[in-house]
C-alpha cells in the first residue's frame, strides 16, 4: 500500500486558494472515486512502480541494468496512463467552463513531471548518485500532489459537472485508449 502523505507542498494553495490539492477525501470524492476507480487503481500502481524504482536505486546501486528496468517501467507505465488522461479526461474537461482551470493546473502538472522524470533518467544514465536521490524526491513530490489532487478535486469535480454516466463513459474510453497504447507498445 502507497505510504499516505500528511502535508504534500502544493504551491496553488498560495496563488490559487481554491484549487489547492484537499489532504482529505471528502463524501463526493467518495463516489467519485468509485466511478474513477481504474484511473484511482493506475494511480496506485504508479506510486508503487516509484517505490520499486527507489528500492532498485538503494538496493543495487552495482546493478545499474536492475535500477534502468525499474525506471523503463515507470516511464512506460507514466507515458500510457497521462496521454490516455490527455485525450479522454482532460479533453472533456477543458471543453467544461466550470472544469477548465483545474484541467489546465493538471496538464501544466503533467509537463513538470515530465521534466522532472527526464531529469532522473539523466541522472541515473550517467550514474550520478547524489543527482539520482535529489531527483527521486522531486519528483514524488511533484506526483503526489498531482494524484491527489486528481483523485481528491478533480475526479469529484468532474462526476459533479458532467454526471456519473458521462464520467462512467468517459473512463471507459480511457480504458480503450491505454489498451490500444499499451499493445502499440509491446
Ligand atoms: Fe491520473
Ligand atoms: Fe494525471
Amino acid at each position: 500500500m502507497p505510504t499516505p502523505v500528511e502535508n504534500p507542498r502544493d504551491p496553488l494553495r498560495e496563488t490559487e486558494p481554491e484549487l489547492a490539492v484537499p489532504l482529505a477525501r471528502t463524501d463526493s470524492s467518495a463516489e467519485a472515486r468509485a466511478v474513477f476507480a481504474p484511473l484511482c487503481a493506475e494511480h496506485d500502481l504508479k506510486r508503487c512502480l516509484l517505490r520499486a524504482f527507489s528500492l532498485a536505486e538503494a538496493s543495487t546501486q552495482h546493478q545499474p541494468g536492475v535500477r534502468q528496468r525499474a525506471l523503463g517501467q515507470l516511464q512506460r507505465f507514466v507515458r500510457i496512463h497521462d496521454r490516455a488522461e490527455h485525450t479522454t479526461v482532460y479533453a472533456a474537461l477543458l471543453a467544461q467552463p466550470r472544469t477548465r482551470r483545474l484541467a489546465q493546473v493538471a496538464i501544466e502538472e503533467h509537463h513538470a513531471l515530465d521534466a522532472a522524470l527526464s531529469d532522473l533518467a539523466e541522472a541515473v544514465a550517467a550514474g550520478a548518485e547524489q543527482e539520482i536521490g535529489e531527483r527521486i524526491g522531486r519528483y514524488r513530490d511533484l506526483l503526489t500532489v498531482h494524484l491527489l489532487r486528481e483523485e481528491n478535486e478533480l475526479f469529484p469535480l468532474a462526476y459533479q459537472v458532467l454526471g456519473s454516466e458521462r464520467c462512467l463513459r468517459m473512463v471507459r474510453r480511457f480504458r480503450d485508449v491505454r489498451q490500444a497504447a499499451q499493445r502499440l507498445e509491446e
